[in-house]
């Protein structure tokens, strides 16, 4: 075993969610720990939401060098935090924790890194200033992905099922970030695809077990990129028929493994690389988690 380049003693990691037994995380950083052939070890920690507090304040004291957060702790946590970094505090949300050396908790939120990283990686030399796209949904990960998206200094056209949500949304992104943002009634989603130069499904629909999402593509140009956060299937509807309509797609495991670089390098000391064999091995896991 290599010595952890960063960390000093702690090198635990895990991920606190309720329930968090579907986490392809632990495969994820257990990949990275031995490829690097670093100290390490990351697990699963189940929290029910009553014993959230507790947890995070002993997250030191049990050994831990830090912890990813997921659904449904992301805003508590962030409010359990002694530091956030500024994405974090604008999004009121956080999915990694560092147990600093002082023994504080420092919250930061990767998951629009983790999307922003996951498009450029999928198609090369795209540019998002002044690019207008439209997302699906304005739940938590709408929030993250937006954010990110508005920072790139692209031009936001939002529409979610429950409207009084994506007003909620804009309002709180104006907030924290400069740029164009509107309004799309639900009803009226497959029109605002029109001028569209990237589509994003931020929703849950089209993840397995979940309804299917229906979405009209004929207004869609061939020079649309379309993405989807879901990835389990990695293939959704959405993208199929995007590539049908000879789309360029880019699938949601990338964003999964993107917004996990920032956390490993934060606890491990390394920057760590996205490979085809990474995805061939979480690509694995899904499956032996979905059966
Ligand atoms: N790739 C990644 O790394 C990554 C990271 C985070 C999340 N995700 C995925 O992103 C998806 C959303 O997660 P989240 O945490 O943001 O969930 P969330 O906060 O619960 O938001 C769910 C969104 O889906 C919409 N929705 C749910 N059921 C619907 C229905 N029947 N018809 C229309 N809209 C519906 C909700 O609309 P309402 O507001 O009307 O309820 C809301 O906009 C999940 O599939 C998750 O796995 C992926």
């Amino acid at each position: 075993m290599s010595v952890n380049p960063q960390t000093k003693s702690a090198t635990k990691a895990g991920v606190i969610g309720w329930p968090v037994a579907h986490s392809l995380s632990p495969a994820l950083h257990t990949y990275w720990l031995k490829k690097y052939d670093l100290e390490g070890s990351y697990e699963l920690l189940p929290t029910e939401p009553h014993r959230l507090g507790e947890s995070l304040q002993t997250l030191g004291a049990r050994g831990f060098c830090g912890a990813n957060v997921t659904v449904p702790h992301k805003e508590f946590a962030a409010q359990a935090m002694d530091h956030l970094d500024a994405t974090a505090a604008a999004l009121s949300a956080v999915n990694l924790i560092i147990v600093r050396q002082d023994g504080s908790l420092e919250g930061r939120n990767t998951d629009g890194f983790g999307f922003v990283e996951n498009l450029k990686a999928g198609v090369p030399g795209i540019d998002l200033k002044d690019t207008n796209v439209c997302l699906l949904g304005a739940g938590g990960t709408t929030k993250a992905v937006a954010y990110a998206l508005l920072q790139e200094g692209a031009k936001l056209w939002i529409t979610n099922r429950t409207q009084s949500k994506a007003e909620a949304l804009k309002e709180q992104l104006e907030i924290c970030a400069k740029g164009d943002i509107h309004i799309v009634p639900w009803s009226e989603r497959s029109l605002a695809l029109e001028d569209v130069k990237l589509l994003v499904n931020t929703t849950s629909l089209g993840m397995a077990a979940q309804p299917a999402l229906s979405l009209d593509l004929d207004r869609l140009s061939t020079d649309v990129v379309v993405t989807d956060c879901v990835y389990a299937p990695l293939q959704t509807e959405l993208l199929k028929n995007a590539k049908a309509n000879g789309c360029r797609t880019v699938d949601g495991l990338g964003m999964l493994i993107h917004q996990a670089r920032p956390a490993f390098r934060a606890w491990f000391g390394v920057d760590p690389q996205v490979t085809d064999e990474l995805r061939e091995i979480l690509i694995q896991r899904q499956r032996e988690l979905s059966t």
